[in-house]
């Protein structure tokens, strides 16, 4: 039978390339959402995470997985960090997540999953500490929700380390990217095709649930 996906996020690199695996797989049905409003369509829904009314406003849906994909860079180290950086990485990455589920918790169906997107940064920090808290925050969410949302929806996140060619990765300098790379114990980068099986894994493994998959290298120990 035909499973829903919503990908919120659809335009980043991640949830583009979570959209292209999915939608080439006759048993999804893949939707999702962007902040772009050139970009809405039947299936392609307008969600801002700083605009309540986004998530206010969605139609009622039937999902089988919820994928939140969106995201904030990390930018400001504690004495550049301004206010509206820290509304937005809070607002992105934590509010607005937490408000869509809320919405969405009655849209899903038994069996059902919500993936959210962490990051080493929750374990060895980052020069953003806004970044390392809401990721920290999002590790959270999942122990909780998995147990409040259980048996019907299973919730995990995947953390993955810095991911050759998405859009975090095109904006560094050669010489942060190399530091990513020694901090892993195997030397190299993190594939979005690798994100995506990770992803698939999650969906697909019915006793995987209030986990965060560690995709990351052995950074973390590096
Ligand atoms: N890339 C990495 O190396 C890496 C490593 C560890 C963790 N992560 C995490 O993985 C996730 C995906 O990363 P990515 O590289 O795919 O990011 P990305 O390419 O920067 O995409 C993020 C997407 O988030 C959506 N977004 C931005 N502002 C939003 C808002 N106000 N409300 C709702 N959606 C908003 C946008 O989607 P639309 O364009 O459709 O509007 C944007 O394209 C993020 O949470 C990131 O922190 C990434």
């Amino acid at each position: 039978m035909q499973q829903t996906i919503f990908i919120v996020g659809m335009g980043g690199s991640l949830g583009k390339a979570l959209h292209t695996h999915y939608s080439q797989q006759n048993n999804y049905e893949v939707l999702g959402s962007t902040t772009k409003k050139e970009n809405v369509s039947d299936e392609i829904f307008y969600i801002d995470f700083m605009d309540k009314t986004s998530i206010d406003n969605l139609p009622n849906l039937s999902i089988d997985h919820l994928i939140i994909t969106s995201g904030y860079e990390p930018k400001y180290n504690l004495d550049d960090m301004t206010e509206i950086h820290l509304q937005k990485m809070v607002g992105i990455h934590v509010v607005g997540p937490m408000l869509l589920m809320q919405k969405m918790k009655s849209m899903l169906t038994e069996n059902s999953t919500i993936t959210l997107i962490s990051s080493p940064a929750a374990w060895q920090g980052s020069y953003d500490p806004t970044y390392a808290a809401v990721k920290g925050a999002v590790n959270g969410l999942v122990r909780t929700l998995a147990k409040d949302l259980a048996p019907k929806t299973r919730v995990n996140a995947l953390s993955p380390s810095l991911i050759e060619s998405s859009t975090v990765f095109n904006g560094m300098t050669p010489d942060f990217k190399q530091r990513h790379i020694d901090r892993t114990l195997n030397k190299r980068l993190l594939t979005l095709e690798e994100c995506v099986e990770g992803i698939d894994f999650i969906l697909k493994s019915k006793h995987y649930t209030g986990q965060i998959l560690h995709l990351n290298g052995g950074m973390i120990y590096g």
